[in-house]
């Protein structure tokens, strides 16, 4: 054909490719598809299609459209599993429910599991290290499962350090199309101040920073093993209503030795809660299987600086009614676990848009609804 003259086009190879599979010439499809593209013309959709229907029938192609058909419905199932309803956990789950999920979770005490269940959720009580099979075997009517409990050192991930081989069995033929793993950017380790993204490499220096890398593989291996979308959220310091300097501040508590040390930092990446629940459900809504998000926010300011913030806040708000947090004097220690933490992917490629980009947003609308809120558990 090119020896008379004649250009050869996608449609002409899609001809002869169609020709050569129904005479089961194998290598001629291959020899075929190297020449279109030696001729400038890149393989369509239908020339994939022709060499796939030729190799291995057409029931292939028609039960693979069918699988995907299963699985586009089955993501269409808003049913949501929260392994620890914890801070994040809770809120995410009151953002699925006023959207017309239904969601299920487990907390580890009956008192608290009583309480979201008038909050409208279906409870389970579940310590990874006893036996929990009733509140996981609930996972396998789930299109989605979320995991908020933390690693344990020493353990790795305790549901599935001790419950691995039993989820494989119950999911292997589930209705779960998605799993997150809440996660955190101490995978990072202490970087001297740089900027790190997904990309970087993980340098864990903390026993749970190394936990927390291993528990983020093996629920990726889980999920691959399953074929079902993985995603792993990087959380920065978690804040929010309830959780917050403000809060600390109103409530006259003092800092944990942890956050005192916290205090030698530069850099600290932090969220607010309700901006994690916003990367979880656009993580959920792209299904992009094996990505990994950081989710902090635009401003990794010092602990101190915060801390001032809040304070500052109060006095405006309530003045003379509150003394300065109680920061105690910081143990002296290098500094340790510097980033500064980048979310262009969060933005890029999840769409997030934060509602709050900078700790003082965040904190300001803690400072407007705070007194009603403690007014309601006592607290004033
Ligand atoms: N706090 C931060 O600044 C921060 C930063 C980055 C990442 N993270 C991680 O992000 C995730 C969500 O954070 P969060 O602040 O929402 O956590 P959280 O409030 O502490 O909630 C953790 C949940 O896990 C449950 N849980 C803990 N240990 C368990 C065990 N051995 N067996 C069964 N359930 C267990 C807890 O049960 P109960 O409800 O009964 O307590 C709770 O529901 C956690 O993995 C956390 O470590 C936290």
């Amino acid at each position: 054909m090119v020896a008379s003259g004649i250009q050869p086009r996608a449609i002409t190879y899609n001809m002869l490719i169609r020709g050569v599979c129904k005479k089961h010439m194998v290598k001629e499809v291959d020899k075929l598809l190297d020449e279109m593209v030696r001729m400038g013309c890149t393989p369509d959709s239908i020339a994939y299609t022709l060499v796939i229907e030729g190799q291995f029938g057409r029931s292939f192609l028609s039960s693979y459209q069918d699988e995907s058909k299963k699985s586009e419905t089955m993501c269409d199932n808003k049913s949501m599993f929260i392994l620890g309803m914890g801070f994040v956990g809770t809120c995410f789950a009151h953002q699925l429910k006023s959207n017309g999920w239904e969601v299920f979770g487990t907390c580890t005490n009956e008192n608290k599991k009583n309480k979201l269940e008038q909050m409208g959720f279906n409870m389970f009580t579940f310590e990874a290290d006893k036996d929990g099979q009733e509140a996981l075997s609930a996972i396998q009517d789930m299109s989605h499962l979320l995991i908020s409990i933390p690693p344990v050192v020493g353990l790795g991930d305790p549901v599935l350090s001790l419950h691995q081989d039993f989820l494989r069995i119950i999911l292997r033929d589930s209705k779960l199309c998605w799993l997150g793993y809440l996660s955190s950017t101490s995978v990072y380790g202490d970087c001297g101040g740089a900027w790190v993204d997904e990309e970087s490499p993980t340098k864990p220096s903390k026993s749970s920073a190394l936990a927390r890398l291993a528990a983020e593989k093996d629920w990726l291996d889980l999920g691959r093993d399953l074929c079902v979308c993985v995603n792993i959220l990087r959380l920065g310091g978690i804040y929010g209503p309830g959780r917050s300097a403000v809060d600390t501040i109103i409530k006259r508590k003092s800092l944990s030795n942890d956050h005192r040390t916290r205090e030698s930092k530069r850099y600290t990446a932090r969220v607010h809660v309700a901006d994690i629940s916003q990367a979880i459900k656009a993580s959920m809504d792209l299904s992009s299987s094996g990505k990994i998000y950081n989710v902090v926010d635009d401003d990794p300011a010092p602990r101190e600086e915060v801390f001032s913030f809040a304070y500052n806040l109060i006095e405006q708000k309530w003045p003379g009614k509150f003394t300065q947090a109680p920061m105690g004097s910081a143990p002296f220690k290098h500094l340790v676990g510097e980033k500064r933490v980048s979310n262009n992917r969060l933005k890029e490629e999840l769409g997030v848009n934060l509602i709050y980009p900078s700790y003082k947003l965040g904190l300001q609308s803690i400072v407007e609804t705070i007194k009603t809120r403690l007014i309601s558990h006592g607290f004033w």
